[in-house]
Parts: C-alpha cells; structure tokens; sequence
C-alpha cells in the first residue's frame, strides 16, 4: 500500500467505526424509552430505572406468580415468616432445618414458619423428587424459574412477592439453607420492638469496599454496565440474612416493577430500598462466618452463615441451653 494512502484509509475506518456505533446505540433506544434516554444519552443503565418505559424493565412477577403445584399454607397473623433459598437438590439440608431451627416447639407463643424457596431442576427425577417432598411437607414454594445461580434474584422476588400477597407476616428474614437462624429468640426479639418501624431492613450491611460491582465477566458476581451502570452498590445487607417488615417488602416489590434485576440478590434488594427510601440497618445480629460462638451469644445472635448439617445440630442445642445460661447478663433489645 501506499504510505500516503494512510491517512485517508484511517479517515474511512474511523467514520465507519462511528457510523456502526450510531446504528448501535439507536437499535438499544429503540428497544427502550426513546424519550428518557435521549436525554441523557451517555447515562447507559440509568435511565431504565426511572420513568415509563413503554417495556417494563423490572422483574415479571406475572410468569413468577403462574409457578406449578400447590403453594404451602401459610397462617394468617404471624409475626416472622423465614424465606429460605434452596437448590433443587438439597434434599439433605431441607431434612436437616426441619428437625433444627425449623422445628417448632411445643409451645410457640409467637407464630412463626419456615418455607423454602426451589425453582425448576434441570433433570426430571430431581424435579419430581422436589414435588413429592412438598407433598409431604407444605413447606416448599416451587417457583417456574430455572433453578440457577444467576436466577437466585428471581427466587427471592417470587417468595417475597408471595409472603407479602399471601401470608402478610408482620415481618420476612431471608436466608439460605447453609445457614442458622435463632428460632428461638428472633420472633419474641421482633414483638418487642413494639409497632413495626417504617421501612424496616436490617441485617449484616457491607462496607463501602465491598460495594463494588464486579465487571470481571467470569464471575459469579458479574454485572454488566447495561443492567447496572454505577460502580458502586448502595448499602445493602448480606443475603445470609436480612429482615423485611411488610411494608418494607412491598415498597421494595414496588421498586422491582421499575428497576431492571441484576443477578447478584442481596444487591438488588439494596437497589430496591434505595429506589424506594428505605436505609438498610447494620446489625451485628447476622453472623457471616461459624467460629465457635459460645452459648452466650445465642442470646443475641439471630442468623449464623455457613453450617454444615452436624453444626446445625450443634447450633440447635447451643440455642436451646442459652435460655437459661448466661441469665445475669444484660438482654440487647436493639438491632446492634
Ligand atoms: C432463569 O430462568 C428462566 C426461566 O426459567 C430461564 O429462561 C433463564 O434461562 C434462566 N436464567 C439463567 C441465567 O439461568
């Protein structure tokens, strides 16, 4: 080639270059609001939370709520109901909550239920194994969703959306089946608070470096600029564990009709609040990690992440002895 051909090749390359992005971009608008996002047009991700999109871009509760089988029952007027998230498979851990923290006492003073949260397995004979589990027990919520890692933010819409509608508990805990939840001490800690707090949220909120969104897209935590444009997560509590009051779930189900879900749950329901005016409450009751807590702080803990089966047996005892260990010292009746 021609040295002096270069400029005008590089010209060429470069106007065909814009050219196909202009193409791009409307082909994207075209797609969404023409009318919000051509004011701001560099804003990506942005404008598709706020105003009318003629295409709704939040969750689809519509196909979420058309799930196959009988829902569990639920009692009218409990005071917790715990949403647990649990693979199709998981057949071992579900058995195992049942006869721990799952189970309730003779005397429950407080009414509170367990549900688990399962969507669709990708092989026939798990998915029939899960139907006949929920036969047995009413206490599975089958969702329509494949069962995925990156649709776990589906799950947890369906179960909110469903214990909202359909049991309307004063308050929701959302958890996993890996982790503890103080049974027997969360529903009398949740009366006392006395009338509901406004926009209740609360649970092990992460700090700012931890709030980063994740842009490496082999992770389990990726997020592209087009479902979430800012760098940086609102506080948002770890989904070991958090606590929802009624209302605060139906505003931050609310919020989801407009804001497009991202795959990483916990983050997305820290969007949600954000998106409708609810401040997530750090609480040092959500234990990350299972160090040998002492029977002590089962008087004050209420969620402990990461236990295997035996150490939810171990967890169980240690929750049942702490009501009558440790009785001379002071009772926490807050959040932290
Ligand atoms: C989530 O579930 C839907 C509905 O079953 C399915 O179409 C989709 O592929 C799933 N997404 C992922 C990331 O697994």
């Amino acid at each position: 080639m021609h040295p002096r051909r270069l400029p005008q090749l590089l010209c060429a390359t470069l106007l065909l270059a814009l050219l196909l992005w202009g193409l791009l971009l409307v082909a994207e608008d075209a797609r969404g609001a023409w009318a919000v996002s051509s004011r701001f047009p560099l804003a990506r991700g942005r404008w598709r939370f706020g105003g009318a999109a003629p295409v709704p871009s939040g969750v689809d509760f519509a196909s979420l709520l058309a799930s196959p089988g009988a829902a569990p029952r639920c009692e009218p007027g409990q005071v917790l109901l715990v949403l647990v998230t649990s693979a199709p498979g998981n057949r071992e851990q579900r058995r195992t909550i049942r006869r721990t923290w799952g189970a309730q006492g003779e005397l429950v003073p407080l009414q509170w239920q367990a549900v688990f949260l399962v969507g669709q397995a990708a092989d026939a004979g798990t998915a029939d194994r899960v139907r006949r589990e929920q036969q047995d027990f009413g206490d599975i919520l089958v969702g329509s969703y494949q069962d995925t890692y990156r649709n776990l933010t589906l799950k947890v819409m369906h179960g909110l959306k469903w214990a909202a509608e359909r049991c309307r508990p004063r308050y929701i805990l959302k958890t996993d089946d890996d982790c503890f939840v103080n049974t027997d001490r969360l529903p009398g800690f949740l009366a006392q608070l006395g009338p509901v707090p406004a926009g209740l949220y609360a649970g092990s909120v992460f700090s700012r470096e931890k709030r980063q969104v994740i842009r490496e897209p082999s992770s389990k935590w990726y997020v592209s600029r087009q479902d979430y444009g800012p760098d940086e997560y609102p506080p948002y509590a770890s989904g070991i564990g958090y606590v929802l009051s009624l209302e605060a779930a139906a505003r931050v189900l609310a919020a989801a009709e407009r804001v497009r879900p991202i795959p990483v749950e916990d983050a997305y329901v820290g969007i949600l609040a954000e998106a409708a005016g609810i401040r997530a409450q750090a609480s040092a009751r959500f234990a990350k990690h299972n160090v040998h807590w002492r029977v002590c702080n089962y008087r004050y803990l209420m969620v402990i992440h990461h236990l295997s089966p035996p150490q939810q047996e171990a967890a169980r005892r240690s929750m049942l002895q702490a009501r009558d260990a440790c009785r001379d010292s002071v009772e926490v009746t807050r959040w932290r």
